[in-house]
């Protein structure tokens, strides 16, 4: 077992993290930018707008950006239809018949899997065993994804998925077109390997939209949904539109993952947050899984999630296309320029945030002092409009139950090691984050 100090508010985590909130580096140099040149820097076609105003210029304009061709890299992987690559009309049509499974209640009612999935990594623990959290919740979240929106075969074959979808969503994760395309007209092992996989993606995913379009079960999910969906027209969605949806989903789920690991830090980390969370847990709950009607009540928790994005927003540094010419703060920017603004930067200044660089899960909690409302430009980890994530209600279940069942059932203490945050392809911790099993 680790060695730990008697001081309670350091028995937690090693003194050197004590704490203390962790850095981005890109993202700290843009920071720097803004407080040197104010809102607007940058060079030819790549622009920086950073601070709120920014935000609240580009959530207002979405007919200046195009989503499509800010991720164009990502077409030869999710699929030309998938919902972040489509603009428009194209984009309402398929947004429209995509919402309804994300909604809240829908979410909820598959709370109970997403449960089941944490007590599996958590029975494997014992006392004294150093794990990596990172890696641990990762199979986990993921499994409860797939399972809650495809049913439960397709959950049961998350590893599958994981394992074929590696090449290709490397491949495309640099996020640049032209390297993509090199690729492919070189055709290099690299994007044979990528698309070979894919094809064995996509077979199987083919198989599951026959099944449920002949009739099977699989329960009352986004599949069963999409394959016996209209559009406004009339029209049913085609095969390739659901698979692009179902490719798009299981990349996207992605970013949820780190969360779990710096909702972790954060709470061993800062003086007391552990404790608190646990004993709201124990207090709520008991040793039973969390239902739907408890969610709001862990009020606390819920200070944990949210205070966790703002700190680690795993989408730290967005960007947009430009289609439009226009102005901002006096500088005239060109249709085909790059956008760059920042969730993390805006959630960390100190103007918006009293204490920016403090874990307070307290501070979004409505009957504390130092409780403020924020606005959709001052805290955007799913950014708002139209694109808003679809998957932010699932993932914010996701993350409550998990941690929920993670404070009932464990004593974790952070041991020295190295915690670096990187950022591609979503913030998280590098070298991910391991911890010492007490109990
Ligand atoms: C904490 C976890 C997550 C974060 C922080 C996050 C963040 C975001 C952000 C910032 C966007 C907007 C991208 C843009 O406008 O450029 C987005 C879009 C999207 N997210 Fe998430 N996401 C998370 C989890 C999920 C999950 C679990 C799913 C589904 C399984 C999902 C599915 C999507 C989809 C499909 C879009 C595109 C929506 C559209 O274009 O209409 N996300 N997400």
């Amino acid at each position: 077992m680790a060695d730990i100090p008697d001081d309670p508010t350091t028995a937690r985590s090693a003194e050197r993290f004590r704490d203390r909130t962790l850095n981005l580096l890109p993202a700290e140099l843009l920071s720097t930018v803004y407080r040197r040149r104010g809102s607007v820097a940058g060079i030819g076609r790549f622009v920086c707008l950073l601070g709120a105003d920014a935000n609240r210029f580009i959530l207002a304009n979405t007919e200046l950006f195009s989503w499509r061709e800010a991720f164009r890299a990502f077409i030869p992987v999710s699929g030309d239809t998938a919902l972040i690559l489509s603009d428009g009309s194209a984009h309402r049509r398929m947004r429209r018949l995509v919402q309804p499974s994300f909604h809240l209640a829908q979410v909820q009612r598959h709370m109970s899997i997403v449960a089941e999935n944490a007590d599996a990594v958590i029975d494997g623990w014992r006392p004294g065993q150093r794990i990596d959290v990172d890696q641990a919740f990762r199979s986990a979240i993921r499994r409860s994804t797939i399972h809650s929106l495809f049913g439960r075969q397709m959950g049961m074959e998350t590893e599958f998925f994981t394992e074929q979808l590696r090449d290709p969503l490397d491949l495309v994760r640099s996020g640049v077109a032209p390297v993509v395309t090199w690729n492919r007209r070189l055709s290099t092992p690299r994007w044979r390997r990528s698309m070979a996989a894919l094809s064995k993606v996509d077979e199987r995913i083919y198989a599951e939209i026959s099944r449920v379009r002949c009739g099977a079960d699989v329960g009352d999910n986004l599949l069963a949904s999409l394959a016996h969906a209209v559009d406004e027209s009339g029209v049913p969605l085609s095969d390739k539109e659901i698979r692009d949806q179902v490719v798009n989903l299981i990349s996207a789920d992605e970013t949820t993952h780190p969360l779990i690991p710096w909702a972790i830090y954060g709470m061993l980390t800062a003086p007391g947050a552990w404790d608190r969370a646990a004993s709201e847990v124990r207090e709520i709950l008991g040793d039973r899984w969390p239902e739907a009607d408890d969610l709001k009540r862990l009020t606390y928790l819920n200070g944990v999630v949210h205070e966790t994005l703002r700190l680690y927003p795993p989408s730290a540094i967005m960007l947009r296309y430009v289609v439009k010419d226009f102005e901002f703060a006096g500088r005239h920017v060109r249709r085909g320029s790059t956008v760059w603004f920042s969730p993390y930067i805006t959630h960390r200044m100190p103007e918006l945030w009293p204490e920016p660089l403090a874990f307070r899960p307290q501070r979004w909690d409505p009957t504390d002092p130092s409780y403020r409302k924020h606005r959709n430009n001052e805290y955007l980890p799913f950014v708002s409009g139209p694109h808003r994530c679809v998957g932010a209600e699932l993932a914010v279940t996701e993350l409550t139950v998990i941690l929920a069942r993670l404070l009932a059932r464990s004593s974790l203490h952070l041991p020295e090691q190295r915690i670096r945050p990187g950022n591609i392809p979503v913030m998280g911790p590098v070298h991910g984050l391991h911890v010492d099993v007490l109990d």
